[in-house]
């Protein structure tokens, strides 16, 4: 079995050397501060092609360009409304995506053949390393979905990330480790085709922010059908089945915030003091469900407006996924 190179330290020479072996063709995956992704040179066919095959992923799923800076957008994008520019400018680097039209360099097999890309600048100080270090040898961008095996729990941790797709990767690919992530759920993804942002997967860059980055009012309106992986029903699910907002019993796992108490024989998976801590734990907890063998979690859904919409929309894909 070949195994990737694993780096714990991600010194800036190893970074320099991690663009090299990106811009050859190698996959890297590295962390973000939402979850870790799976990285290839976005202009590489043949590199774009082995990230479908080691997650397992249907080929017409776009995937997210990630860029070193906001500058590089115009590389991969064209007619940017000016509500994209004042949302990258307020939120990036951050855990926002952009939907916009794409320009020739965003080829087929990025976005699955649509006329639309998907970029982000990831606020990690090891990604904007190794984006900068593969910039400075003429990389465009790197291409990066969630480092999991597809429909799965997106990895947070490097641990997690060797677990998940270890065994279908070369000897010749690296896995950064950069310690677990911040955020903790994946990127908001904004739609920036329309008159107006729409949201098609929330994250921790909430509707609100977003109104009063651009000024104008969400819109719910669908223009056309645009695929998003993340959108489907059964997506982030563990082995264990999710059960929400239930009084959960003897040899159930448990995740609640740390103010609800674990009754008898129930198994504490996390007890998050507020809704940001929420978001870092919960891949971990239904991970650590799946290490201890549990056939069922009960998770409580945290109540608000900002990050627990991210998480909700996490746990009922969890929940509906077995
Ligand atoms: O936080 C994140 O966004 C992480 C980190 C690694 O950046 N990435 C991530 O990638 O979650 P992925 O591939 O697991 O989810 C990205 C979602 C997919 O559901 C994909 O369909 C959607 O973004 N997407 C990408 N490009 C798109 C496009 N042009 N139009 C519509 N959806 C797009
Ligand atoms: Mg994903």
């Amino acid at each position: 079995m070949s195994v990737p190179q694993f780096l714990s330290n991600c010194t800036a020479d190893a970074m320099a050397l991690a663009a090299v072996a990106l811009k050859s063709g190698q996959l890297i995956a590295f962390p973000t501060e939402t979850v870790y992704g799976l990285g290839a040179d976005a202009t590489n066919k043949q590199a774009v092609a082995r990230i479908y095959e080691v997650k397992s992923r249907p080929t017409d799923h776009p995937l997210i360009v990630h860029i070193a800076s906001t500058n590089e957008m115009q590389k991969w994008a064209s007619d940017i409304p000016t509500f994209a520019v004042s949302l990258a400018r307020d939120f990036w680097p951050g855990p926002m995506t952009l939907i916009l039209r794409r320009s020739r360099l965003a080829k087929d097999f990025i976005t699955g053949s649509q006329n639309t890309v998907g970029l982000r600048v990831p606020n990690h100080s090891l990604a904007l390393a190794l984006l900068n270090e593969f910039s400075k040898i003429g990389g465009a961008g790197i291409a990066a979905p969630s480092a999991n095996r597809f429909g799965r729990v997106s990895p947070t941790t490097a641990k997690a990330v060797q677990e998940e797709i270890g065994e279908f990767l070369s000897e010749k690919d690296l896995i950064l480790d950069g310690g677990p992530c911040a955020v903790g759920v994946e990127s908001t993804i904004i739609d920036c085709t329309g008159d107006a942002p729409r949201i098609l997967r929330p994250g921790a860059i909430s509707a609100e922010m977003i109104e009063r980055s651009t000024g104008l009012i969400i819109s719910d309106h669908r223009i056309e059908e645009i695929r998003v992986s993340g959108s489907l029903e059964n997506h982030y699910a563990p082995a264990a089945k999710v059960i929400l907002c239930d009084i959960p019993t003897s040899g159930q796992g448990f995740i609640a915030m740390a103010s609800q108490e674990t009754p008898e024989g129930v198994i504490r998976l996390a007890s998050p003091a507020n809704s940001d801590e929420y978001a870092r734990v919960l891949y971990s907890a239904l991970r650590r469900a799946d290490e201890l063998g549990l056939s069922e979690v009960v998770a409580m859904q945290p109540v608000g407006i900002g990050i627990e919409v991210a998480i909700r929309d996490r746990l009922s894909r969890a929940a509906n996924g077995r």
